[in-house]
């Protein structure tokens, strides 16, 4: 009995021909087991002798179990070792690099350059209430600035009047958040996403503009022109000829364009030559209705604002003739125009 069961065990060539042989040796009816069921119907003597006997073998079976088990595993494990294997001094496969949006890189590049001035980053969101898109900026709801706008309204429910939430045209809006939070004197930027209705070489329905303001008790027209000149030639790494041109907004007063010149030639663009100009941004000394929509004292605070095309800058500044192609997703363009990581 024990030499059989021992050559079983030591030949099981896997743990399910090994569990067989356990459950027919040492199971509920293995042959074993039965064995010592058996010992009940003996006689004392017998027992004796058969009962130390038995145990003893099925200790031995027991341990021979283990020791096959651990066997197998370590054989499997030697299978494993040899047959799977990697090459770690392959070529890997050929990875997809991303890049980042020329918008992206603009916006990241005016808000340092806004930064070294002192001007810390706001936001608000795109969908916006029509009073702070609008009333709030001195344009009530009759005013032509509305009809100019080519604004995109937020659909309401059936049977409800209240004025409609509007996709915001401007990153004006953004100021009156500002102050109201905040109060005067500050020096903020908030950049983000505009909409309007217009669709042409220099202008899609969805783009990108930088707001500024600054507020405080002397503030002029003065330090708007250099502040924006100092950005011009740090953001183009050059003296670049802007134009300031005397302008309306219902929000500023006075109020001036300003535009850098450029050339467009054989489907270039090309900053500070030629003879074309790009209008780049809005500006003037806030209106003093406007600072009190924010709560602050026009006969305490003053400051100017302005609100500046961050696609346009990009257009410029890496000579990208058609602001249409920005939000194409055309991977080759974004490739070409992208920057890397
Ligand atoms: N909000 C204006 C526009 O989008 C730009 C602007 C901002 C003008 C701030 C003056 C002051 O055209």
């Amino acid at each position: 009995l024990r030499s059989t069961w021992l050559t079983r065990i030591a030949d099981a060539k896997d743990e399910s021909t090994l569990e067989d042989a356990r459950v027919a040796a040492l199971g509920k009816k293995g042959e074993v087991s039965l064995k010592m069921r058996e010992l009940g119907k003996m006689t004392p003597e017998e027992r004796q002798v058969a009962g130390p006997a038995l145990n003893a073998l099925k200790n031995e079976l027991n341990s021979a179990l283990v020791a096959r088990k651990t066997a197998l595993a370590d054989a499997a494990l030697e299978e494993r070792l040899r047959t799977e294997w990697m090459d770690i001094s392959a070529p890997s496969r050929p990875g997809q690099q991303g890049t980042i949006h020329p918008v992206s890189q603009v916006t990241e590049e005016v808000i340092a350059l806004f930064a070294d001035l002192g001007y810390s980053v706001a936001e608000g969101p795109q969908i916006e209430s029509d009073w702070l898109n609008f009333d709030a900026l001195n344009i009530p709801s009759h005013h032509p600035a509305r009809a100019e706008m080519d604004t995109f309204y937020m659909k309401r429910a059936e049977g409800d009047n209240r004025p409609p939430h509007v996709l915001r045209t401007h990153t004006s809006p953004v100021q009156i958040r500002h102050m109201q939070a905040h109060g005067a004197p500050c020096r903020i930027i908030a950049p983000g996403r505009v909409y309007r209705a217009d669709y042409d070489q220099t202008h899609t329905p969805m783009f990108h503009q930088v707001e500024g303001l600054a507020l405080g008790r002397d503030i002029s027209m003065a330090n708007l022109k250099w502040t924006l000149e100092t950005f011009f030639s740090a953001f183009f790494g050059k003296d670049v000829k802007t134009r300031f041109r005397a302008s309306h907004f219902p929000f500023t007063e006075p109020s001036a364009e300003v535009d850098i010149q450029c050339s467009w030639e054989n489907g270039q663009v090309k900053v500070g030559e030629g003879n074309d100009w790009l209008e780049v941004l809005g500006s003037g000394m806030v209106h003093p209705k406007v600072l009190e929509a924010g709560k602050i004292d026009p006969t305490q605070y003053q400051g100017f604002a302005f609100g500046m095309g961050i696609d346009r800058m990009a257009m410029l500044k890496y000579g990208i003739p058609d602001l249409r192609a920005f939000f194409d997703s055309d991977l080759r363009w974004l490739r070409h125009y992208g920057f890397s990581a």
